[in-house]
Protein backbone atom coordinates (compact mmCIF):
# COMPACT_ATOMS: atom_id res chain seq x y z
CA UNK A 1 0.00 0.00 0.00
CA UNK A 2 1.12 3.40 -0.74
CA UNK A 3 1.90 5.86 2.26
CA UNK A 4 -1.17 8.53 1.24
CA UNK A 5 -3.45 5.45 1.66
CA UNK A 6 -1.81 4.09 5.03
CA UNK A 7 -1.98 7.83 6.11
CA UNK A 8 -5.43 7.94 5.22
CA UNK A 9 -6.25 4.52 6.95
CA UNK A 10 -4.90 5.69 10.06
CA UNK A 11 -6.30 9.26 10.67
CA UNK A 12 -9.72 7.34 10.20
CA UNK A 13 -8.32 4.52 12.27
CA UNK A 14 -7.80 7.19 15.13
CA UNK A 15 -10.97 9.05 14.46
CA UNK A 16 -12.78 5.85 14.54
CA UNK A 17 -11.16 4.35 17.66
CA UNK A 18 -12.26 8.34 19.42
CA UNK A 19 -15.55 8.07 18.49
CA UNK A 20 -15.89 4.31 19.47
CA UNK A 21 -14.40 5.54 23.11
CA UNK A 22 -16.64 8.69 23.51
CA UNK A 23 -19.78 7.11 22.59
CA UNK A 24 -18.79 3.75 24.07
CA UNK A 25 -22.26 3.57 26.49
CA UNK A 26 -24.44 4.83 23.50
CA UNK A 27 -22.93 2.07 21.63
CA UNK A 28 -23.63 -0.77 24.03
CA UNK A 29 -27.03 0.55 25.05
CA UNK A 30 -28.01 -0.88 21.26
CA UNK A 31 -27.52 -3.63 22.81
CA UNK A 32 -29.59 -3.14 25.76
CA UNK A 33 -32.92 -4.88 25.81
CA UNK A 34 -33.41 -4.01 29.43
CA UNK A 35 -34.55 -8.18 30.10
CA UNK A 36 -32.34 -8.47 33.19
CA UNK A 37 -33.94 -5.77 35.39
CA UNK A 38 -37.84 -5.87 33.35
CA UNK A 39 -40.33 -6.00 35.80
CA UNK A 40 -42.07 -9.61 34.65
CA UNK A 41 -45.41 -9.64 34.09
CA UNK A 42 -46.33 -12.16 36.08
CA UNK A 43 -44.86 -10.35 38.81
CA UNK A 44 -47.88 -7.44 38.30
CA UNK A 45 -51.00 -8.77 39.45
CA UNK A 46 -54.32 -8.08 37.76
CA UNK A 47 -55.97 -5.12 37.91
CA UNK A 48 -58.09 -4.62 40.96
CA UNK A 49 -57.01 -8.17 42.47
CA UNK A 50 -55.77 -8.14 45.93
CA UNK A 51 -53.36 -11.15 45.10
CA UNK A 52 -49.58 -9.72 45.63
CA UNK A 53 -51.19 -6.13 46.71
CA UNK A 54 -49.79 -6.88 50.52
CA UNK A 55 -46.17 -6.56 49.12
CA UNK A 56 -44.48 -3.61 51.19
CA UNK A 57 -44.68 -0.70 48.84
CA UNK A 58 -41.70 1.48 49.20
CA UNK A 59 -42.27 4.41 46.37
CA UNK A 60 -44.29 7.28 48.04
CA UNK A 61 -47.78 7.93 46.98
CA UNK A 62 -47.71 10.50 45.34
CA UNK A 63 -48.20 11.48 41.84
CA UNK A 64 -45.76 14.63 40.23
CA UNK A 65 -46.65 16.45 36.65
CA UNK A 66 -45.94 19.42 35.03
CA UNK A 67 -46.75 21.97 33.26
CA UNK A 68 -46.44 25.56 32.57
CA UNK A 69 -49.18 27.35 34.75
CA UNK A 70 -52.12 25.50 36.20
CA UNK A 71 -54.50 25.92 32.97
CA UNK A 72 -54.33 22.25 32.11
CA UNK A 73 -55.30 22.19 28.27
CA UNK A 74 -58.54 20.38 27.60
CA UNK A 75 -57.24 17.36 25.37
CA UNK A 76 -55.07 15.97 29.09
CA UNK A 77 -57.59 17.44 30.95
CA UNK A 78 -59.62 13.91 30.98
CA UNK A 79 -55.91 11.65 31.59
CA UNK A 80 -55.40 14.18 34.45
CA UNK A 81 -57.80 13.90 36.21
CA UNK A 82 -58.39 9.74 35.70
CA UNK A 83 -55.10 9.63 37.42
CA UNK A 84 -56.31 11.98 40.16
CA UNK A 85 -59.90 9.77 40.94
CA UNK A 86 -58.12 6.50 40.80
CA UNK A 87 -55.82 7.63 43.18
CA UNK A 88 -57.85 9.37 46.14
CA UNK A 89 -55.25 7.97 48.70
CA UNK A 90 -52.21 9.26 46.76
CA UNK A 91 -50.76 12.66 47.31
CA UNK A 92 -50.92 14.91 43.60
CA UNK A 93 -48.72 17.36 43.01
CA UNK A 94 -48.74 19.77 39.78
CA UNK A 95 -45.16 21.59 39.02
CA UNK A 96 -45.59 24.44 37.39
CA UNK A 97 -42.60 26.75 35.74
CA UNK A 98 -43.00 28.61 38.98
CA UNK A 99 -43.09 26.05 41.46
CA UNK A 100 -40.51 24.31 39.97
CA UNK A 101 -37.85 26.81 39.79
CA UNK A 102 -38.92 28.14 43.80
CA UNK A 103 -38.44 24.63 44.41
CA UNK A 104 -34.46 24.43 42.72
CA UNK A 105 -33.64 27.87 44.24
CA UNK A 106 -34.87 26.70 47.42
CA UNK A 107 -33.61 23.17 48.02
CA UNK A 108 -30.98 22.97 45.39
CA UNK A 109 -29.29 26.40 45.04
CA UNK A 110 -25.94 24.95 43.26
CA UNK A 111 -28.14 23.85 40.26
CA UNK A 112 -30.32 27.10 40.17
CA UNK A 113 -27.96 29.01 37.55
CA UNK A 114 -27.56 25.52 34.98
CA UNK A 115 -31.32 25.19 35.46
CA UNK A 116 -32.14 29.01 34.54
CA UNK A 117 -29.87 29.39 31.47
CA UNK A 118 -31.58 26.12 29.93
CA UNK A 119 -31.93 27.63 26.59
CA UNK A 120 -34.65 25.64 25.87
CA UNK A 121 -37.97 25.54 28.14
CA UNK A 122 -38.31 21.52 27.62
CA UNK A 123 -34.89 21.35 29.42
CA UNK A 124 -36.50 22.67 32.64
CA UNK A 125 -39.26 20.28 32.92
CA UNK A 126 -37.03 17.67 32.20
CA UNK A 127 -34.32 18.72 34.83
CA UNK A 128 -37.08 19.03 37.41
CA UNK A 129 -38.65 15.73 37.27
CA UNK A 130 -35.55 14.11 37.88
CA UNK A 131 -34.80 16.53 41.54
CA UNK A 132 -38.48 15.89 42.57
CA UNK A 133 -38.36 11.88 42.35
CA UNK A 134 -34.50 12.07 43.78
CA UNK A 135 -36.07 14.75 46.66
CA UNK A 136 -39.65 13.02 47.35
CA UNK A 137 -40.03 10.14 45.52
CA UNK A 138 -43.33 9.29 44.16
CA UNK A 139 -44.09 8.95 40.27
CA UNK A 140 -44.02 11.05 37.80
CA UNK A 141 -45.89 10.39 34.27
CA UNK A 142 -46.27 12.83 31.12
CA UNK A 143 -49.67 14.85 31.08
CA UNK A 144 -50.42 12.54 28.08
CA UNK A 145 -50.33 9.52 30.51
CA UNK A 146 -53.67 9.13 31.42
CA UNK A 147 -54.01 6.35 33.95
CA UNK A 148 -55.42 2.78 33.21
CA UNK A 149 -55.26 1.22 36.93
CA UNK A 150 -53.68 2.00 40.26
CA UNK A 151 -50.28 2.36 40.14
CA UNK A 152 -50.12 0.22 43.51
CA UNK A 153 -47.86 -2.63 42.11
CA UNK A 154 -45.18 -0.03 41.04
CA UNK A 155 -44.75 0.60 44.73
CA UNK A 156 -43.12 -2.18 45.79
CA UNK A 157 -39.41 -1.49 43.80
CA UNK A 158 -37.65 1.03 44.78
CA UNK A 159 -37.22 2.41 41.72
CA UNK A 160 -38.60 1.49 38.02
CA UNK A 161 -38.15 3.27 34.55
CA UNK A 162 -39.80 2.63 31.20
CA UNK A 163 -37.89 0.66 28.48
CA UNK A 164 -38.75 2.15 24.98
CA UNK A 165 -38.40 -0.23 21.95
CA UNK A 166 -35.68 -0.77 20.30
CA UNK A 167 -33.69 0.06 23.15
CA UNK A 168 -32.70 2.93 25.80
CA UNK A 169 -35.55 4.57 28.40
CA UNK A 170 -38.10 7.41 28.24
CA UNK A 171 -38.51 9.84 31.17
CA UNK A 172 -42.04 10.16 30.57
CA UNK A 173 -42.91 7.98 33.12
CA UNK A 174 -40.87 6.78 36.21
CA UNK A 175 -40.86 5.91 39.73
CA UNK A 176 -38.68 5.92 42.89
CA UNK A 177 -37.78 6.38 47.07
CA UNK A 178 -36.58 9.45 47.79
CA UNK A 179 -32.67 9.91 47.40
CA UNK A 180 -32.24 6.55 45.26
CA UNK A 181 -28.60 5.99 44.24
CA UNK A 182 -29.82 6.36 40.52
CA UNK A 183 -31.95 9.35 40.60
CA UNK A 184 -29.17 10.62 42.21
CA UNK A 185 -27.02 10.15 39.73
CA UNK A 186 -28.90 11.62 37.23
CA UNK A 187 -29.47 14.63 38.85
CA UNK A 188 -25.69 14.92 39.83
CA UNK A 189 -24.63 14.33 35.88
CA UNK A 190 -27.06 16.92 34.59
CA UNK A 191 -24.48 19.72 34.73
CA UNK A 192 -21.73 17.70 32.93
CA UNK A 193 -24.02 17.14 30.35
CA UNK A 194 -25.04 19.88 29.44
CA UNK A 195 -23.75 20.71 26.40
CA UNK A 196 -24.60 22.89 23.26
CA UNK A 197 -24.57 20.35 20.29
CA UNK A 198 -25.34 22.41 17.50
CA UNK A 199 -28.65 20.91 16.79
CA UNK A 200 -31.73 21.87 19.16
CA UNK A 201 -33.17 18.50 19.52
CA UNK A 202 -30.15 16.91 20.32
CA UNK A 203 -28.79 19.62 22.43
CA UNK A 204 -32.35 18.56 24.22
CA UNK A 205 -32.49 15.26 24.19
CA UNK A 206 -28.48 14.74 25.23
CA UNK A 207 -28.45 16.88 27.84
CA UNK A 208 -31.22 16.74 30.01
CA UNK A 209 -34.39 13.75 28.24
CA UNK A 210 -34.64 10.86 27.37
CA UNK A 211 -31.24 9.70 25.38
CA UNK A 212 -29.39 11.33 28.77
CA UNK A 213 -31.36 9.25 30.75
CA UNK A 214 -30.52 6.31 28.99
CA UNK A 215 -27.11 6.75 28.96
CA UNK A 216 -26.69 7.81 32.84
CA UNK A 217 -29.07 4.45 33.19
CA UNK A 218 -27.15 2.29 31.26
CA UNK A 219 -23.62 3.69 33.00
CA UNK A 220 -25.67 3.10 36.03
CA UNK A 221 -26.81 -0.77 35.91
CA UNK A 222 -22.76 -1.60 34.49
CA UNK A 223 -21.59 -0.90 37.69
CA UNK A 224 -24.96 -2.12 40.10
CA UNK A 225 -24.27 -3.43 43.94
CA UNK A 226 -27.37 -4.01 46.03
CA UNK A 227 -30.98 -4.97 45.22
CA UNK A 228 -31.79 -1.65 46.89
CA UNK A 229 -30.12 -0.02 44.30
CA UNK A 230 -31.71 -1.83 41.38
CA UNK A 231 -33.50 0.47 38.65
CA UNK A 232 -36.50 -2.13 37.89
CA UNK A 233 -37.79 -1.74 33.64
CA UNK A 234 -41.57 -1.11 32.83
CA UNK A 235 -41.32 -3.07 29.57
CA UNK A 236 -43.87 -1.35 26.61
CA UNK A 237 -46.98 -3.90 27.01
CA UNK A 238 -47.13 -3.11 30.71
CA UNK A 239 -46.80 0.56 29.41
CA UNK A 240 -49.72 0.90 27.58
CA UNK A 241 -51.75 -0.79 24.84
CA UNK A 242 -53.27 -3.93 27.21
CA UNK A 243 -56.09 -4.02 29.57
CA UNK A 244 -53.23 -4.97 32.04
CA UNK A 245 -51.26 -1.78 31.44
CA UNK A 246 -50.48 0.81 33.74
CA UNK A 247 -51.42 3.96 31.15
CA UNK A 248 -53.26 5.22 28.40
CA UNK A 249 -51.37 7.35 25.96
CA UNK A 250 -53.67 10.39 24.72
CA UNK A 251 -51.86 11.87 21.79
CA UNK A 252 -52.39 15.57 21.90
CA UNK A 253 -51.14 18.58 21.28
CA UNK A 254 -47.70 19.71 22.38
CA UNK A 255 -47.23 22.31 25.48
CA UNK A 256 -44.54 24.03 23.44
CA UNK A 257 -45.52 24.05 19.78
CA UNK A 258 -44.04 22.90 16.66
CA UNK A 259 -40.78 22.78 18.43
CA UNK A 260 -41.27 20.68 21.28
CA UNK A 261 -43.26 18.19 18.87
CA UNK A 262 -40.62 17.86 16.73
CA UNK A 263 -38.29 17.21 20.58
CA UNK A 264 -41.10 14.77 21.48
CA UNK A 265 -40.91 13.13 18.40
CA UNK A 266 -37.42 13.05 18.12
CA UNK A 267 -36.97 11.86 22.00
CA UNK A 268 -39.09 8.84 21.02
CA UNK A 269 -37.33 7.91 17.69
CA UNK A 270 -33.50 8.71 18.86
CA UNK A 271 -32.42 5.56 17.97
CA UNK A 272 -33.36 5.56 14.40
CA UNK A 273 -31.58 8.96 14.92
CA UNK A 274 -28.87 7.33 15.86
CA UNK A 275 -28.27 4.77 13.83
CA UNK A 276 -28.92 7.67 10.70
CA UNK A 277 -25.83 9.86 12.56
CA UNK A 278 -23.50 6.36 12.16
CA UNK A 279 -24.66 5.81 8.20
CA UNK A 280 -24.42 9.54 7.81
CA UNK A 281 -20.52 9.52 9.05
CA UNK A 282 -20.04 6.46 6.86
CA UNK A 283 -21.19 8.96 3.64
CA UNK A 284 -19.16 11.17 4.52
CA UNK A 285 -16.05 8.78 5.33
CA UNK A 286 -16.86 7.44 1.70
CA UNK A 287 -16.52 11.29 0.34
CA UNK A 288 -13.49 11.90 2.27
CA UNK A 289 -12.03 8.69 0.52
CA UNK A 290 -13.35 9.09 -2.94
CA UNK A 291 -11.89 13.00 -2.26
CA UNK A 292 -8.59 11.56 -1.33
CA UNK A 293 -8.53 9.31 -4.20
CA UNK A 294 -9.01 11.85 -7.02
CA UNK A 295 -6.78 14.14 -5.34
CA UNK A 296 -4.27 10.94 -5.12
CA UNK A 297 -4.89 10.40 -9.16
CA UNK A 298 -4.70 14.00 -10.37
CA UNK A 299 -1.36 14.80 -8.68
CA UNK A 300 -0.29 11.23 -9.74
CA UNK A 301 0.05 12.20 -13.42
CA UNK A 302 3.31 13.62 -14.58
CA UNK A 303 3.85 17.46 -15.38
CA UNK A 304 1.78 18.19 -12.18
CA UNK A 305 4.73 18.26 -9.88
CA UNK A 306 4.07 15.13 -8.70
CA UNK A 307 7.86 14.21 -7.80
CA UNK A 308 7.45 16.72 -4.94
CA UNK A 309 5.02 14.23 -3.28
CA UNK A 310 7.42 11.69 -2.13
CA UNK A 311 4.43 9.06 -1.88
CA UNK A 312 3.55 9.23 -5.46
CA UNK A 313 7.19 8.22 -6.44
CA UNK A 314 6.63 4.91 -5.30
CA UNK A 315 3.25 4.85 -8.27
CA UNK A 316 4.61 2.72 -11.06
CA UNK A 317 2.94 3.01 -14.00
CA UNK A 318 1.19 0.06 -13.68
CA UNK A 319 -0.21 0.35 -10.36
CA UNK A 320 -1.75 3.91 -11.82
CA UNK A 321 -3.54 2.55 -14.25
CA UNK A 322 -4.91 -0.06 -11.77
CA UNK A 323 -6.04 3.02 -9.67
CA UNK A 324 -7.72 4.53 -12.37
CA UNK A 325 -9.17 1.61 -13.41
CA UNK A 326 -10.66 0.90 -9.19
CA UNK A 327 -11.89 4.63 -9.75
CA UNK A 328 -13.89 4.16 -12.98
C1 LIG B 1 -50.94 29.31 31.14
O1 LIG B 1 -50.11 29.16 30.00
C2 LIG B 1 -50.79 29.18 28.78
C3 LIG B 1 -49.81 28.84 27.67
O2 LIG B 1 -48.66 29.64 27.73
C4 LIG B 1 -51.46 30.54 28.58
O3 LIG B 1 -52.17 30.55 27.37
C5 LIG B 1 -52.40 30.80 29.75
O4 LIG B 1 -52.95 32.09 29.65
C6 LIG B 1 -51.68 30.65 31.09
N1 LIG B 1 -52.64 30.74 32.17
C7 LIG B 1 -52.45 31.50 33.22
C8 LIG B 1 -53.50 31.43 34.28
O5 LIG B 1 -51.50 32.23 33.35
Amino acid sequence: MRRGTITFFVINLVIIAFLFNAFSTLISLLFEDGSADAIHRAEIPAPGSDLLENRPQMIPKIIHQTYINETIPVQWKGGQQSCIDLHDDYEYMLWTDAKSREFIATEYPWFIETFDNYPFPIQRADAIRYFILAHYGGTYMDLDDGCNRRLDPLLSYPAWVRFTVPTGISNDAMGSVPQHPFFLRVVESLQSYNRNWGMPYITVMYSTGPLFLSVVWKEYISSMRSPAERVRVLMPDEYKGHSWSFFNVVKGNSWHGKDAQTIFWMGKHWMLLTVSGFLLAGVVGTCLWWTWSVWVMKVGKPHVGARKHGFLRLMSPKEKYELADRMA
